[in-house]
């Protein structure tokens, strides 16, 4: 039913303007966790932003569109949402399924996992333990790894050609971890699988506002690299309001958004780290994705993906801008001019990134 229903949605290629239903299933695996829940919540959607939604302005040629409160093409596109857990997903499924907006909301536990990716165009996976305070995002590996690694396998046999993002940490493993178990199950589209690094475009632009005084709404933030500490790489000085930040300002600017997560992680004390921007910055990188598979040009945001750039440097997926369309990624965008601070920030990165990729590869060629 889906595949019919999508195939008549992308060859009308509607504009922005329009609120008709539109046929998409969206998947969330790890759905009752700290993430999870606020992350379909949004998913779900705001009535009142539905009614909106007809009155939206098409965006600009190649603009992010990053500041989505709750996305209203969402709203009007998932026509299912199915949440996936190992414990508490048909509570969750349940609660939700109360919000009033027109998506069907359905509940999977664990042995049904079949059942939950089957027909799902796009599937978020924010499955697996957080950090407590002094564990760095590669600490988590260990857990991490083999439930990413078991999401993959399921993914691979049931929605091969759904468009992934991965949520769970360490993003710049994880990431990896899925391209190696799809390669042995020989249904790897580099084009379909996103690291999603949302959050720290998020904070960048908020911390960036903050500073300068401006709504973040007028203040976008291009973030490259990875998704951990010195491999995140804001380039400031693409931005209007962030290219004059200089000195001490600036090296406390990077710093914040390169740490931001230990903020959160040091304020929760242990009981797990962000969770709301998360699902916030998720609905958003998900809409992304649903707005390129309906046809709609120039979506563009920062994301984690098997890139060029940088892969003479062993650095298989890299995080930049690409244009997304209904394959998925249709085209990664080159970083454009560098400041002097963000060459020496992208030297620190490369080594890093090019450790955690060869750990994640690792990882599954060993078995
Ligand atoms: P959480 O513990 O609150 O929730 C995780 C959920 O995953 C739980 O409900 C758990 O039951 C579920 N789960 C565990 N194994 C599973 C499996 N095999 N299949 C399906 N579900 C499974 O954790 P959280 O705070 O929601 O964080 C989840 C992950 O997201 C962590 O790894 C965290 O580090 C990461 N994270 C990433 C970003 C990012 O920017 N990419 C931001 C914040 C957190
Ligand atoms: C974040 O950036 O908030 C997440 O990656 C969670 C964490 O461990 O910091």
């Amino acid at each position: 039913m889906f595949a019919a229903r999508r195939a008549a949605s992308t060859t009308l290629a509607r504009g922005f303007s329009t609120s008709a239903a539109a046929p998409f299933k969206c998947a969330v695996l790890g759905a009752a966790g700290g993430i999870g829940q606020p992350l379909s919540l949004l998913l779900k959607g705001n009535p009142l932003v539905t009614k909106l939604s007809s009155h939206l302005s098409p965006p600009s040629p190649f603009s992010p569109t990053r500041f989505y409160t709750v996305s209203p093409y969402v709203l009007a596109n998932v026509e299912q949402l199915a949440l996936y857990d190992v414990r508490g997903a048909p509570g969750v499924a349940a609660d939700i399924s109360h919000v009033n907006t027109a998506s069907e909301v359905k509940g999977y536990e664990q042995n049904d996992i079949k059942s939950a990716l089957e027909g799902a165009d796009v599937v978020i996976i924010p499955a697996g333990v957080p950090r407590k305070p002094g564990m760095t995002r590669d600490d988590l590996f260990n857990t991490n790894a083999s439930i990413v690694q078991t999401l993959a396998e399921a993914a691979a046999q049931y929605a091969p050609k759904a468009l992934i993002g991965i949520i769970s940490n360490p993003v710049n493993s994880t990431v990896p971890i899925f391209a190696e178990v799809y390669k042995k199950a020989g249904v790897y589209d580099p084009k379909r699988l996103f690291g999603i690094t949302t959050l720290d475009v998020v904070r960048s632009s908020r911390f960036l506002g903050e500073i300068k005084d401006k709504d973040p709404k007028d203040v976008a933030v291009t973030v490259v690299g990875g998704h951990s500490g010195v491999t995140i790489i804001p380039l400031l000085s693409q931005t209007e309001a962030g290219k004059d930040v200089a000195g001490e300002a600036y090296k406390a600017l990077v710093h914040r958004i390169q740490f931001g997560g230990d903020e959160v992680v040091q304020a929760k004390a242990g009981t797990g780290s962000a969770t709301l921007s998360m699902g916030y910055a998720g609905a958003r990188f998900a809409d992304a994705l649903l707005r390129a598979l309906d046809g709609q040009t120039n979506v563009v945001e920062p994301t984690f993906v098997d890139s060029p750039l940088f892969k003479d440097q062993g650095v298989d997926f890299f995080a930049s801008n690409v244009v997304l369309g209904p394959e998925g990624v249709k085209e990664i965008l080159p970083l454009g001019p560098l400041s002097a601070a963000e060459e020496d920030l992208l030297k620190a990165a490369i080594p890093e990134l090019a450790k955690n990729i060869k750990k994640g590869v690792d990882f599954v060629k060993s078995q």
